[in-house]
C-alpha cells in the first residue's frame, strides 16, 4: 500500500465524539452513544464505514473520559478472536474482524467541553494543511444517499468548503445551524455528471447562524452532521469567541469562512441531503434508525417484518 501523508483530495477525517450523551440519559451514564446499537453494530461503526466507503483513509476520534469502548470497538481483540477461531465460528470471527477493512483510526481527547468548534480544534495537528472531512455521528446518512462523496466531488471541483443541507420546517430550524443560500447551477461549475449530483443539490451559503429563534430562520435549509472544511477553518477556530451557548460553535467558523476570499481558503457551499437521515442522539430519532435499518438487516428483516405487521397498532 503506498503511504501519502500530505494530499490535495480529502484523505482525512474527524468524528467528534466527547459530547455526554445527555439528550439519551441513563442509557448513556456508562455507555457512550457513539456505542448503542443499530442492530448488531454499534451507530459509530456505521459512521466509519461511510466514510471509508467515501475514500477516507485516515480517521480521528475527538474523545473524552469514558470513551476507552470507542476505540476497543476498532481494535484486535486477541482472546475473543482466538475462541471464534477454535469454535470454527468464522463468521462472527469475521464481523469482528471487520475494522481492518476500515479506515485506520486515531484518537485525541477533548479535555474540556468547549463546544463542537473547539472539539474540531483539537484535530488541528493531526490533519495540518488538508482539507479534511468532519462527521457527527449522531447523524446517520442511510447509504443510499452517498452525501460525503458528493460533497468531496464538490469540494474538489470547486474548492473552499462543503456543508450537508437537511430541508427542515421553521420549528426544527432552531435545532440547526440555519443557513442562507443561492443555488449553484451544475453546469457552469463544472458539476454536471459528477456523483450522480442533480439540478437544485447544490448551493452557495450566503449566510449561516447557529440555532436561531424561529423569526431569524434564514431558509429551510439546516447545515447537519457532514462538513468538508478547507484548513482554513483552524486559523479561524484559534480565535473564535464563544457563541450560541456560551460554546465555541463549529457553525460560526462556517460564517468567517463565507467572508473569506476564495484564495484564501474561503467560500461555503451545500449539498443538500436526498437518503434518509437519523438523528441517533435523540430517543425517537434512534429507534426509527433500529427499526428502518432493522428492516433492511439481510438475516432478520423478513421476520421483523413480519413481527411489526403482526402488533395491532
Ligand atoms: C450540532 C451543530 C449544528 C448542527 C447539528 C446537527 O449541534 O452545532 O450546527 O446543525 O449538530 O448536525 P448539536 O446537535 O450538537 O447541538
Amino acid at each position: 500500500m503506498a503511504i501519502t501523508l500530505g494530499s490535495e483530495s480529502v484523505r482525512k477525517g474527524v468524528i467528534p465524539a466527547a459530547g455526554r450523551g445527555t439528550r439519551f440519559l441513563p442509557m448513556t451514564k456508562a455507555v457512550p452513544k457513539e456505542m448503542l446499537p443499530i442492530v448488531d453494530r454499534p451507530a459509530i461503526e456505521l459512521v466509519v464505514e461511510e466514510a471509508t466507503k467515501a475514500g477516507l483513509d485516515d480517521l480521528l476520534f475527538i474523545t473524552a473520559t469514558n470513551k476507552q469502548m470507542i476505540e476497543d470497538h476498532f481494535d484486535a481483540a486477541p482472546e475473543l478472536e482466538l475462541a471464534l477461531r477454535s469454535g470454527n465460528k468464522l463468521e462472527l470471527l469475521e464481523s469482528i474482524e471487520r475494522y481492518k477493512q476500515y479506515s485506520r483510526v486515531h484518537s485525541v481527547r477533548q479535555g474540556h467541553p468547549h463546544g463542537l468548534g473547539h472539539a474540531v480544534f483539537q484535530a488541528y495537528r493531526h490533519v495540518g494543511d488538508n482539507p479534511f472531512a468532519v462527521l457527527l455521528p449522531d447523524d446517520l446518512m442511510h447509504p443510499e444517499d452517498p452525501v460525503l462523496e458528493k460533497m468531496i466531488a464538490v469540494r474538489e471541483q470547486i474548492g473552499g468548503s462543503v456543508v450537508a443541507l437537511l430541508e427542515v420546517t421553521p420549528e426544527q430550524a432552531t435545532a440547526y445551524g440555519s443557513a442562507a443560500v443561492t443555488n449553484i447551477p451544475l453546469a457552469t461549475n463544472g458539476l454536471e455528471g459528477v456523483a450522480g449530483l442533480q439540478e437544485g443539490d447544490v448551493f452557495r451559503l450566503d449566510r449561516i447562524v447557529e440555532k436561531p429563534p424561529i423569526e431569524e430562520v434564514l431558509s429551510k435549509y439546516a447545515s447537519v452532521g457532514r462538513f468538508v472544511l478547507d484548513p482554513k477553518v483552524f486559523e479561524i477556530l484559534e480565535t473564535l469567541p464563544p457563541g450560541r451557548g456560551g460554546e465555541i460553535q463549529l457553525t460560526d467558523s462556517f460564517q468567517t469562512l463565507i467572508e473569506t476570499p476564495e484564495e484564501q481558503g474561503g467560500g461555503v457551499t451545500g449539498v443538500v441531503i436526498r437518503g434518509r437521515r437519523f438523528d441517533t442522539g435523540d430517543k425517537l430519532g434512534y429507534l426509527q434508525a433500529v427499526v428502518e435499518m432493522g428492516l433492511e438487516d439481510p438475516a432478520l428483516g423478513e421476520k421483523f417484518r413480519e413481527f411489526l405487521t403482526g402488533l395491532s397498532l
